[in-house]
């Protein structure tokens, strides 16, 4: 059934208090929900299949256009529509980049790869901290058509405001696993190719090293790096080399840059 949009021109709404309070991991860890902010945004969260909860967008920016189609489509698909005032919208967009729509969707996980397919690439990414740099590396898996971004162990939330915004959408298309190391270095030990470390003390080359498929790319966390015992796990080690005196890359920067080596030829972009 249709529903209609409702008006919300209060501050004080529980809704718009349920909404605000996703900023929050521990609520959005509770209620399995999260916001992701943007008309553009919300169409890759269409084209893959998901539907929101809840849609909430500025009074009189649904008129015409893509803003309509999207609110015409939330309400087809039975969620919940807010039409709300300029002061509401801004209490729940963000402070850098407010946008006129948001929407509240619910967090999806998908089980570790048990059986990859011959060509895919999946991406582990051991106790990531920094939101920017998860959703930057969602965004790229994307943009190289890997199979998945596996998280291991402690890490930040994929459905952070900071994260979702910086995937640019790639939040909707990629699929993420949630697993603990163990159940990694367990899941390591079936991996028919290459599982391929990037590594600061390894030898080889990235750019010259063949890559067997199905390949798990394998990157350290911001702080500390690698664990020895992911490491061991790892079937090859490589560095990519720097010309400066600097520690290491960006994490994000490095994953790009092996994704994209790994990819080669392979890729018909
Ligand atoms: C910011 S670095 C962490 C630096 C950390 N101090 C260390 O000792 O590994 C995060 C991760 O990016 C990857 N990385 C960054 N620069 C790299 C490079 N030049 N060669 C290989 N891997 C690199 C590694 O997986 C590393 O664990």
């Amino acid at each position: 059934m249709t529903r209609e949009p409702k008006a919300i021109t209060s501050l004080q709404n529980e809704r718009v208090k349920a909404i605000r309070a996703l900023e929050m991991r521990k609520v959005r860890k509770e209620t399995g929900l999260f916001v992701a902010e943007g008309a553009s945004i919300l169409i890759t969260a269409r084209e893959h299949g998901f539907v929101p909860q809840t849609l909430v967008y500025r009074a009189g920016s649904a008129d015409s256009g893509v803003a309509r189609g999207l609110v015409t489509w939330a309400l087809k698909e039975g969620a919940e529509c807010l039409e709300a005032s300029e002061a509401v919208l801004a209490k729940l967009a963000s402070k850098d980049n407010p946008q006129a729509m948001l929407a509240v969707f619910r967090q999806r996980f998908v089980p570790p790869p048990d059986k990859p397919k011959r060509d895919d690439v999946w991406v582990a990414l051991e106790e990531v901290r920094d939101p920017g740099n998860l959703g930057t590396i969602i965004r790229t898996a994307d943009a190289v058509g890997a199979a998945g971004v596996i998280l291991v162990g402690t890490s930040c939330d994929p459905y952070a405001r900071e994260c979702v915004r910086a995937t640019m959408g790639s939040i909707f298309a990629v699929p993420l696993v949630r697993t603990t190391r163990e159940a990694f270095l367990t899941s390591c030990m079936s991996w028919r190719g290459d599982i391929v470390g990037t590594h600061l003390d390894a030898h080889e080359d990235f750019r010259r090293a063949s890559y067997r498929a199905p390949t798990l790319l394998v990157m350290g966390s911001e702080g500390p790096g690698m664990s020895e015992e992911v490491a061991k796990a790892c079937t090859r080690l490589v560095k990519i080399p720097m010309a400066g005196q600097l520690d290491s890359l960006n994490l994000a920067v490095a994953t790009a840059l092996v994704l994209y080596q790994i990819r080669g030829a392979g890729l018909s972009l």
